[in-house]
């Protein structure tokens, strides 16, 4: 029995192996979203799951006594690296491009073209003193609550988008504030910094109108599948790039997939960051669909109705890279949080942490320095 579903398991992966569609790349979105709810529900990391059909690759080539280099275009654990400068996809082909080349997915260990190892211009922030004011938590466990009563955090990540500017007309006309976990470089929208690209000018656009600039890493890798360098440099990247088009960098993160083993909490506190959780997740980004999104605002509706502004608080997350989340979802939450009576705050704010403290002035950026202060 056990032999018998070994053997159709061989010939399954060899079906796939031959069939036409080796070649085509991933979609970009609904793999990372899978990969995300893999994450947060801890179940088989993506990681494993690339390892175990590489590994199978791999025995396959082994059998029909080729060498692996011999194995077309493919790349990955057990198989090797791409031709220097190319992407090593999720599926584990090599190849350039968007589908090839876009973080989270492309496989940083196996192609050193991924968007993931591309450094960003800028002055090194790795030499700033790295002083811990205040009394909010650096590095450990990380922080999960706000602490004043009426208070809600609305935090987004991944972004800035091509929804983000709408997100903040949006935000302004509540009057709310609002956190934004930036992350340089993922799916495929170009470095932050990149003069050619909206991001610079939006970044700006979030500090002259009062709300909090966090980082979301470099490139939204998984950081317990990181080497310490590689998950110091996705910090570290993102504060060159961030500096360099604010003069001053965030000392106030949330790692993605909320995954941070204990290297990256000694890590982060080292760097002088607070790592921030949350206590509301609407799950936006899995119901990125009109006849979804319902789903979103029932689970917002339900923590807000049972609360009292006088004695609750949240720390909420959503991703303004989901068009729903940002057209949609926003909507009923800013509406529903000002008719319950709260007040929509940042999460230095929430906190009670005082502005000084949200960022560090970094070195050869903007005359703006310390100008948030
Ligand atoms: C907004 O969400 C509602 C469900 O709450 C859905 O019926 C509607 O189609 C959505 N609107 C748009 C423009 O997608």
């Amino acid at each position: 029995m056990k032999l018998a579903s070994a053997f159709l398991a061989v010939l399954l992966s060899l079906a796939w192996a031959h069939d036409g569609r080796k070649h085509i790349p991933k979609t970009v979105g609904g793999r990372r979203l899978l990969s995300e709810l893999q994450a947060q529900q801890g179940s088989m990391s993506r990681g494993h799951a690339v390892a175990k059909r590489h590994t199978a690759a791999h025995q396959r080539s082994v059998l029909k006594g080729r060498r692996d280099d011999d194995d077309d275009g493919r790349c990955g654990p057990g198989i090797g690296s791409c031709a220097s400068g190319d992407c090593c996809s999720y599926e584990g082909w090599c190849g350039k491009g968007k589908d090839y080349c876009s973080a989270p997915d492309c496989q940083i260990n196996y192609g050193s073209g991924c968007d993931a190892n591309q450094k960003p211009s800028g002055t090194d922030t790795s030499g700033v003193a790295r002083t811990k004011p205040g009394n909010v938590l650096y590095g450990g466990a990380g922080v999960y609550d706000c602490v004043d009563p009426g208070n809600i955090a609305l935090t987004f990540d991944d972004g800035p988008y091509i929804y983000t500017n709408d997100l903040l007309d949006k935000l302004k006309s509540y009057g709310a504030k609002a956190t934004f976990f930036v992350t340089g470089n993922n799916i495929g929208k170009g470095k932050i910094n990149d003069p050619a690209t909206i991001y610079p000018a939006i970044i700006q656009r979030m500090h002259a109108e009062g709300h909090q600039i966090a980082s979301h890493t470099w490139s939204h890798q998984n950081a317990n599948q990181l080497t310490k360098t590689q998950f110091t440099d996705q910090m570290v990247w993102n504060e060159i790039a961030l500096n360099s088009i604010l003069g001053f960098f965030p000392t106030y993160m949330r790692p993605p997939y909320s995954i941070c083993g204990t290297d990256c909490q000694d890590i982060l506190s080292a760097l002088g960051y607070h790592i921030i959780y949350f206590d509301v997740d609407t799950a936006g980004y899995l119901n990125n669909r009109p006849a979804q999104i319902q789903t979103s605002k029932d689970i917002w509706s339900e923590a807000i109705d049972a609360s009292d502004p006088e004695s609750d608080s949240f720390l909420q997350i959503e991703h303004d890279i989901h068009y729903q989340t940002v057209y949609n979802l926003t909507d009923h939450i800013l509406a529903s949080l000002v008719s319950a009576g709260y007040k929509a705050v940042t999460v230095g704010q929430c906190l009670g942490d005082p502005p000084a403290n949200w960022y560090r002035a970094g070195p050869g950026g903007p005359a703006a320095g310390a100008g948030w202060k």
